[in-house]
């Protein structure tokens, strides 16, 4: 098979861009470093095959290639491309779902318990040393278990999360999806639900749904209002599904007791977010999936994507919208 000519246009580990090298030629140009921009556009005429991530491929950009048959991504969503603009093209899209499900739900669970128990807030209060007599009720935090956990997308990752809930915690899932799918738990311990039924009865609502131009704000100032009094919001998705104005909102002067934010609008959050700072918001660098073993899972299936597509053979996962 003929050597091929690839961009790699984020950082990827020794192995990985060996396998690729071994096979094809490696241009690696990340566009989001100011002094590798000019690089990565110029590579792109000439690029084959391209694997990255969190960097918008737009039309601005794809109409710079010119025998371009494969983007593998480095990540399961896929809003940084335009699905259709990349068929249209005949460009191959490749992701990784699956490798990450356990290890973002963790985060999410964690983002749970975190924000319930007010356990980043109380690890400053100690850090700052303010512990200075026995918590008191201005102290104390809210249980998780036996609480009704609201999820807003089933696929994988909300199934897995749904598992820890129910299975760990002890609480009742309600969830919500476009394409109803069976709750993958015990009788009676996840029920499918609508929008609103999930957001009104709900403690915590967590949201695990790609996004879309049908979930994009999705989350309003409609929806908070229908919101359990106390309920906590997870957003471990995309930051534009839920309005950051009508957030801060229900934080200030709703009933929203907390919020963990694992995504954002912008990302990296800007300095001057008022998320940034506030007192019940859990905010997080997408980490959702930053685990040594579980990015190292991601590049390896991203690679193996790659590789695969450019011999003319089934990648392991191509999005198909
Ligand atoms: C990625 C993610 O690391 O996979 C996804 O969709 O959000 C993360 O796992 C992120 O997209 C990389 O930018």
């Amino acid at each position: 098979m003929s050597r091929k000519q690839v961009l790699v246009y984020r950082q990827l580990p020794d192995d990985q861009l060996a396998r690729i090298s071994h096979e094809h030629d490696v241009v690696i140009a990340n566009p989001r470093i100011p002094a590798q921009r000019d690089a990565f556009l110029a590579a792109l005429p000439q690029a084959q095959g391209m694997i990255g991530s969190s960097y918008l491929i737009d039309e601005s950009i794809l109409a710079k290639t010119e025998r371009l048959e494969v983007i593998s991504s480095i990540s399961v969503g896929v809003d940084k491309f335009s699905p259709e603009a990349l068929a249209r093209r005949g460009i191959t899209l490749c992701h990784t779902p699956g490798v990450l499900t356990e290890t973002v739900a963790d985060l999410l669970f964690a983002m749970v318990l975190t924000t319930s128990r007010r356990v980043a807030e109380l690890a400053r209060y100690v850090q700052d040393g303010r512990w200075d007599r026995s918590v008191g009720e201005e102290l104390y935090g809210w249980d998780v278990h036996g609480k009704t956990l609201g999820i807003l997308g089933y696929g994988r990752i909300g199934q897995a999360l749904a598992q820890r809930a129910a299975m760990g915690f002890n609480m009742p899932v309600l969830y919500h999806t476009r394409t109803p799918v069976a709750s993958g738990l015990p009788e009676g311990r996840a029920k499918a639900a609508t929008l609103h039924e999930v957001l009104a009865n709900s403690d915590f609502v967590v949201m695990v749904l790609p996004l879309t131009e049908q979930t994009r704000g999705m989350i309003g100032p409609q929806e908070f209002a229908l919101m359990k009094s106390g309920a906590i919001l997870i957003n471990g998705a995309r930051g534009p599904i839920v309005q950051e104005a009508a957030l801060l909102h229900a934080l200030d002067h709703g009933s929203l007791r907390a919020a963990g934010l694992d995504v954002f609008d912008t990302e990296p959050l800007p300095i001057d977010s008022p998320l940034r700072t506030h007192p019940r918001v859990l905010a997080l660098p997408h980490i959702g999936s930053a685990t040594h073993e579980t990015r190292e899972a991601m590049c390896e299936m991203a690679t193996t994507n790659l590789l695969l597509a450019l011999e003319g053979k089934t990648p392991l996962a191509v999005y198909r919208s």
